[in-house]
């Protein structure tokens, strides 16, 4: 979480950083700052609160610098304040350092500032002691007292530091959380996502593991940690900064949510040649690899586990091999068995989340191979993996997701059937008739969001639920985990998701006159158990909100309200059938009053354990 931004240049620093702060506020927003060498000084300021806060704190203050840093926060070592808002300076004030991520021993070494060198904290964070470090450890040249430090740290980081005696000078690092440099004329940038940088450049480094950059207007040098300048390929961004922004829309999570259709063609049509046949580029993985697989793990966090669990079924149904599914807090630390028979897949959208890759990590050194489905080109995941399919989402800015969850749907649907058509356990003809009906998919979702008015009108109507149930069975049921997500990270409403037929084992005893029920019965040949589940509910008074297919009308006399999605083959309901629960999230969050786009707690990219 967080998010840097430096600059050094002919510019005006402090406007490019806050700028580019406005792009990362996705990483966390609970405080921002920014320090600047000006006069052969520090000047730095720092609010809690989003970036507007701050730019009112700087106000008209003459900023005039053109050697800056920046951050913006997602609080994990003390509380979200003005005193522990980053930058942090050491005593002298003439050090300045932001960061992301976590330095493990920062117990030990506060202790040893405080008794060695008799150092005085001002803050709670980890970060401050990188601060004293450098401080410390500097004796007239930056790089030196950064290689210094960071020999003494243990952790994940991405930090960015100046000196007050080395105006047009930044040097950063990074472990395990991102770092991007950007490339301009006379000037050079860095981030920690590449949307911050995209009004100013578009060509890019990225940062690896345990590599020092250091940044004058001249020049952006690469070196590992033995201090040899490493030399790095230039990436070309090729979407833009107007992909980010929200066109119109009250929130990102809306525009994200209209932008599904484009980004489902864009995922499925970029994979397909001229036959229809999904193309693999740069994915290495042959026939014979396929046929070998013996097991296949997926593993992700939050929504793209949700993904997950639908490429589950549509995996072990199509290519006929177990398929296990972990979130990658538990299978990192479980000792899962893992041989070089075994596929590990790996679902992230930002490609940043930490026990994500650290579970990739463990089942790379286990020998398992690794496919991950990412969104973000370039990202960790996407790194150190041996093979990647890209979502096209484009980037997802809200912190909920929603176009990035459909679109992995999407990769597991295309990984499915590849698996299936290599392995021989689908024929040709139900391949094509497959990929044909995904190929509708893109206009059959545009469907689904002509409910918006209903939704909306029935979320006035409800959203002063303090408890929702989801409920559903096989598909149905991993899309309530999803649609029970959302809810409940952007309007903070109580909401559980189980397995239909689970009910009566004990969660059926909350259910009480107006407890409201979402019930997803889109699986024709479950439709019949569900109709028993939702009347299950009615009986002790629930109010029954129903997902079913166009047709399967005798499901209206069971449910107070019912939403139909167009009819398509089973195994693709769930791209479907999640858009009204995004909408009903999205519209009950707004009229509860909440902060859709940045719900209170979270943040976009989690690389923290
Ligand atoms: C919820 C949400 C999170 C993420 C999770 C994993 O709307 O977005 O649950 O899905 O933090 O993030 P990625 O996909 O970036 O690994």
């Amino acid at each position: 979480m967080c998010g840097i931004v430096g600059y050094v240049g002919h510019g005006n620093a402090k406007e490019i950083i806050i700028d580019g702060l406005k792009k990362l506020e996705y990483r966390g927003y609970d405080s921002a700052g920014i320090a600047v060498v000006q006069d052969g000084k520090i000047l730095l300021k720092k609010h809690v609160g989003g970036i507007a806060n701050l730019e009112n704190l700087i106000g008209d203050d003459p900023m005039t610098s053109s050697t800056g840093i920046g951050h913006t926060r997602w609080a994990t070592h003390g509380a979200p304040s003005d005193i522990n808002a980053h930058p942090h300076c050491n005593e002298a004030g003439n050090i300045s350092v932001v960061h992301n991520g976590i330095i493990e021993n920062y117990a030990e070494l506060r202790e040893m500032l405080e008794r060695d060198h008799n150092v005085k904290f001002k803050s709670e964070t980890d970060t401050e002691v990188i601060a004293h470090l450098v401080g410390i450890n500097y004796e007239g040249d930056l790089e030196d007292a950064v290689y210094k430090t960071v020999g003494q740290m243990r952790g994940a980081y991405a930090i960015s530091v100046i000196a007050a005696s080395e105006p047009g000078k930044i040097v950063a690092v990074r472990k395990d959380a991102p770092l991007v440099v950007g490339l301009g004329k006379d000037a050079h940038f860095i981030a920690s996502d590449i949307p911050a940088l995209l009004k100013y450049v578009k060509e890019i480094y990225f940062i690896e593991n345990n590599e020092f950059v250091v940044l004058t207007p001249e020049s952006a040098k690469i070196y590992d940690e033995d201090r040899n300048e490493i030399h790095r390929e230039v990436f070309h961004v090729t979407w833009d900064a107007d992909a980010a922004e929200k066109e119109g829309y009250d929130h990102f999570m809306l525009k994200e949510i209209y932008e599904q259709p484009k980004a489902l063609y864009e995922t499925l049509t970029r994979r397909l040649d001229e036959n229809g046949t999904i193309k693999l580029d740069g994915i290495k993985m042959t026939k014979e690899d396929i046929e070998g697989f013996t097991k296949i793990y997926i593993v992700a966090c939050g929504t793209a586990y949700h993904a997950g669990l639908v490429g589950k079924y549509i995996i072990e149904k199509l290519a006929k091999v177990p398929v296990e599914i972990d979130v990658a807090s538990e299978f990192r630390y479980r000792d899962p068995f893992i041989d070089d028979k075994t596929l590990f897949i790996a679902i992230s959208q930002s490609g940043e989340t930490l026990d994500t890759l650290a579970a990739l990590r463990e089942a790379k050194r286990k020998g398992a191979r690794v496919l991950s489905v990412v969104n973000v080109v370039g990202s960790s995941v996407a790194r150190e993996s041996d093979d990647v399919f890209y979502t096209w989402a484009g980037p997802e800015i809200a912190v909920a997701s929603t176009k990035a969850y459909t679109t992995q749907l999407m990769c597991m649907y295309l990984i499915g059937l590849h698996m299936g058509y290599e392995k021989g356990t689908i024929t040709r003809d139900y391949y094509d008739k497959f990929i044909a009906d995904l190929a509708e998919i893109p206009d059959l979702l545009k469907m689904c969001l002509g409910n918006k008015g209903y939704i909306e009108g029935l979320s006035k109507m409800l959203y002063n639920k303090e408890q929702v149930f989801f409920i559903g069975r096989g598909l149905d049921s991993a899309v309530s985990y999803e649609g029970s997500l959302k809810l409940k990270e952007i309007s903070y409403i109580n909401s559980f998701a189980i397995a239909a037929g689970e009910l009566k084992h004990g969660t059926i005893a909350l259910m009480e006159p107006g407890t409201l029920v979402l019930s997803l019965a889109t699986q024709d040949f479950l439709y019949e158990k569900m109709l028993s589940n939702i009347e299950e509910v009615k009986a002790r008074g629930a109010h029954v909100f129903s997902i079913a297919k166009e047709g399967n009308t005798s499901i209206e006399s069971k449910s107070n309200e019912v939403i139909y999605i167009p009819a398509c083959r089973d195994e693709l309901t769930p791209l479907l059938s999640v858009v009204p629960l995004q909408m009903f999230a999205y519209y009950v969050a707004k009229e509860r009053g909440c902060n859709i786009d940045k719900p209170k707690n979270l943040a976009k990219s989690v690389t923290v354990e």
